[in-house]
């Protein structure tokens, strides 16, 4: 797909991945609506966009709300008169074993992660596919084809989120439609995901359960992340996605394995791969 000139949204693009993405296809010739809860950093994102030359807005935007996933898509058509890109981005994670999570954890988690993928396809696919061509991204995560231990909610969001986009790109083929549909996988990241509950309403967050199992997992994957892949070479890897119709984007693809080892021993003798 040809971008220059075309509408790009980005959803958690304050920050890390999505805030790469809006820079990348900013520079790209792409008109850019930066959506995020957290709306200081949302706003000078924005501004930083608009001041290399690129027309982008900010619409604060909590993406667990399908009336503000509503009012996201109004506010982008009525600034750029379509949508060609979206990218549903923004995510949290928390850890915690399956059983000791509290259901608001559960709620937190699934809200954000996986409704808010759901709600932006739900509401943009039409307006993506009225234009005639387009793409939609969402962002899932190794955890998404790997459901590794200390991380519930976060690997059933995630597999929800791969599963989502395989089924709507399969859908699209099946009607022969224009719009294209993507999922990036990302490795570790140097991103702020470490902190994401920095944007939960403190009475729900009170509900967090601590446990010695997650908060240990948690602490080794701070120093991970903080070795991790800097954000700003994730967005290039979105942005080849959309203009070549490539489904899966992987940026650690030696860490994609693990989902063949998976397979391999399911079908060698059904044991759970560690
Ligand atoms: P980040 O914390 O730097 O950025 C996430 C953005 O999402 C933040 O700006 C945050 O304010 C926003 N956000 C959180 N809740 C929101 C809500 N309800 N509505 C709208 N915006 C909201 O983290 P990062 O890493 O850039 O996260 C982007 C995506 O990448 C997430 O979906 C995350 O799960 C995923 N991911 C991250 C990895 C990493 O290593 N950093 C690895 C695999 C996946």
């Amino acid at each position: 797909m040809e971008v220059e000139g075309r509408v790009a949204v980005v959803t958690g693009a304050a920050s890390g991945m999505g805030r790469a993405m809006a820079d990348t296809f900013a520079a790209a010739g792409m008109k850019v609506v930066l959506a995020d809860i957290e709306e200081a950093p949302l706003n000078d994102a924005a501004a930083e966009v608009r001041a290399t030359g690129a027309e982008a807005i900010a619409v604060r935007t909590d993406v667990s709300q399908l009336a503000q996933i509503e009012a996201l898509a109004e506010a982008a058509v009525a600034q750029f008169g379509s949508v060609h890109v979206l990218c549903n981005n923004a995510g949290v994670g928390i850890p915690g074993p399956v059983g000791d999570m509290s259901l608001e954890d559960w709620r937190w988690t699934l809200d954000i992660n996986l409704w808010g993928p759901i709600y932006g396809c739900h509401v943009f696919l039409p307006i993506i596919e009225a234009t005639g061509e387009g793409h939609i991204n969402s962002t899932a995560s190794v955890a998404g084809l790997y459901g590794g231990a200390s991380l519930g909610a976060y690997n059933v969001s995630k597999h929800g989120v791969v599963a989502l986009m395989a089924t709507l790109e399969r859908d699209l083929r099946l009607r022969n439609s224009p719009v294209h549909a993507s999922v990036l996988c990302p490795g570790p990241i140097n991103t702020n995901i470490v902190y994401s509950q920095r944007n939960r309403d403190p009475e729900d967050a009170a509900h967090h359960v601590r446990t010695d199992q997650g908060e240990k997992f948690w602490d080794m994957l701070k120093g991970y992340l903080a070795e991790g892949m800097d954000p700003a070479d994730v967005g290039p890897m979105v942005l080849d996605a959309v203009r070549t119709d490539r489904f899966w984007v992987l940026t650690h693809p030696e860490m994609g394995k693990i989902a063949r080892y998976q397979a391999d021993a399911m079908l060698d003798d059904g044991h759970l791969t560690r």
